[in-house]
């Protein structure tokens, strides 16, 4: 398949092949577990947010990776925070510059809504994905992700 890629934004007709995507992701991401009916209800309720976007890389009409964004108010820089969820790319066309532009389409959507700062969690063993990161000018930082379940 030709890498010749659309960036746009999710639809309800992309869901399954999101869900498809999650599972990939979270294969690799021992912190999360794949549930095919919760990530449908995940990105439903992103779909349904004014400071949310699912973006989707598109070719020859197929959905082949993905990343979610979400705006949340920082203290630390008296503006807006963009933090980057559900970075995959399809397992059979990586390599060739799709994570690269989704991730270039989710700093432009959060500037265009006055984000000052873009962020993201990565799995610590994930050696590629921190690489990825890592050329695209992401930093590391000493904070550590901290979570409890309330359901
Ligand atoms: C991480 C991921 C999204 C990258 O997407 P991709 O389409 O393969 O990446 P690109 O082809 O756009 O590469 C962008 C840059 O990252 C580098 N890169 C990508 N994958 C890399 C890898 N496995 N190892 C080292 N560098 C890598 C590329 O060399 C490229 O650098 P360049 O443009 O300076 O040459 C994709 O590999 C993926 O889906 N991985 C599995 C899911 C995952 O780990 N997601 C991240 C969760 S935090």
């Amino acid at each position: 398949m030709s890498a010749i890629i659309a960036i746009r934004q999710g639809h309800a007709g992309d869901i399954p092949a999101l869900v498809s995507l999650l599972a990939q992701l979270f294969a690799i991401e021992a912190d999360f577990a794949i549930d095919p009916e919760v990530q449908a209800r995940g990105l439903e309720l992103l779909r349904s947010r004014a400071d949310a976007v699912i973006l989707v890389a598109e070719a020859q009409g197929r959905v082949v990776g993905m990343c979610t964004v979400q705006l949340t108010a920082s203290t630390a820089r008296g503006g807006l925070s963009a933090g980057i969820e559900d970075v995959v790319v399809d397992e059979t066309l990586r390599g060739r510059g799709i994570g690269r532009a989704l991730l270039a389409a989710a700093e432009a959507w959060a500037r265009r809504r006055g984000a000052v700062r873009i962020a993201l969690l990565a799995d610590e063993t994930n050696l590629l994905a921190l690489d990825f990161y890592d050329r695209l000018g992401f930093t590391r930082t000493r904070l550590v992700w901290l979570a409890k379940a309330l359901d």
